[in-house]
């Protein structure tokens, strides 16, 4: 899977699917800031158009339309973000064919777009806090077993393996970025760190905020910041492979209620609800190839992650999937 592939030239065009969502607005930024030309292509189906710059090309269109092929070789795009996703651990169990629809067959065919077009490079997001299930030891490194134990979780491991069969010999670069939990700004409630939006959105509205299980369940909260970070690495640096994005810290949510609460100078305690099926007990990846191979040292600590989040909650509480 690791070839040698040149350094992406300066202002090159990029596309990047799922550009309105939450981390895809973010990455999309990130991209404009390094000069390039981003072509983003989402249906809208949970994302926003307000979070897409003017200077973008915005595509409204779903990823499993065959014209991704001809809009590829249209932009002649270098490199393919792949984001766009049905997100909702809790919708695939509820509808695994839609799950997997969006998540196996959209994948698919960016695959086969990105290779019709001769892309250099195509950027995966998958889920590290999906695709291991509960980790043998402490903590989960790319070389886990893979025991999904939701659709979503199955969906997107399958997604990974399609793109890497679907790369042709010779042809581009695939890097596959497995996040933890991701939080941070522009962020909603319905991904997978959904937890973050949910308890914020409701604390901040004088609401109680509900704890499914015993709240002994573990997960790996890692900053927007650090995934774009993480993306930025694998597009300028090119070195392909798969590697966990997190933070390589286990964090319970009662403790995460208690950072919550706290940044939202909230007293009230949580109530408690019963678990959710298709959840994992406990969440945490080993990150030490990313470091290494990305140089992604400095990560944002939780504590002040999670009050930059509560202010920009503050803010945008009133317009939720709003910018900025
Ligand atoms: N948020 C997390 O904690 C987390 C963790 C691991 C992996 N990921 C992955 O990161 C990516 C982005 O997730 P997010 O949290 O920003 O979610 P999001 O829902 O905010 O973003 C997904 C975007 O994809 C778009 N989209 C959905 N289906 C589409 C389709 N068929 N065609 C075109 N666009 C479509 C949506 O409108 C949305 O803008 C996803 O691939 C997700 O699986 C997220």
């Amino acid at each position: 899977m690791t070839k040698e592939c040149p350094s992406p030239a300066p202002g090159c065009p990029v596309l990047v699917t799922g550009g309105a969502g939450f981390i895809g607005s973010h990455v999309v930024d990130a991209l404009l800031a390094l000069g390039h030309r981003v072509v983003v292509v989402d249906d809208l189906s949970t994302g926003d158009l307000r979070r897409v710059p003017a200077e973008v090309r915005f595509v409204r269109g779903d990823v499993r339309d065959p014209g991704l092929d001809a809009l590829l070789v249209e932009e002649r795009i270098d490199t393919v973000f792949h984001l766009a996703a049905q997100v909702d651990v809790r919708k695939s169990v509820e509808n695994p064919v839609l799950d997997a629809e969006v998540n196996v067959l959209g994948t698919i065919r960016v695959a086969l777009a990105a290779s019709k077009a001769g892309v250099a490079q195509v950027v995966f997001s998958s889920s590290g806090g999906a695709i291991y299930g509960d980790p043998v030891g402490e903590r989960a490194d790319e070389d886990h077993p893979l025991n999904p134990c939701s659709a979503y979780g199955v969906a997107k491991l399958a997604g990974e393996k399609y793109l890497a069969a679907l790369a042709p010999d010779g042809g581009h670069l695939l890097t596959v970025l497995r996040y933890a939990n991701v939080y941070g700004p522009r962020q909603d409630g319905r991904g997978e760190a959904g937890v973050v939006g949910i308890f914020m959105n409701r604390l901040l509205s004088g609401q109680d905020a509900v704890i499914h299980g015993d709240g002994l369940q573990t997960r790996d909260f890692v900053h927007v910041a650090d995934v774009v970070a993480a993306n930025q690495a694998s597009f300028r640096r090119r070195v392909g492979g798969t590697m966990n994005v997190g933070t390589g810290i286990e964090t319970s949510v009662r403790e995460l209620y208690g950072l919550v609460a706290a940044a939202c100078h909230a007293e009230r305690p949580p109530r408690f609800g019963p678990g959710k099926p298709g959840e994992q007990r406990r969440s945490v990846l080993d990150v030490g190839r990313a470091r290494e191979r990305l140089g992604l040292a400095e990560l944002v600590p939780l504590e002040g992650g999670i009050h930059a989040t509560a202010e920009w909650f503050r803010l945008h509480r009133a317009g939720q999937g709003l910018g900025g």
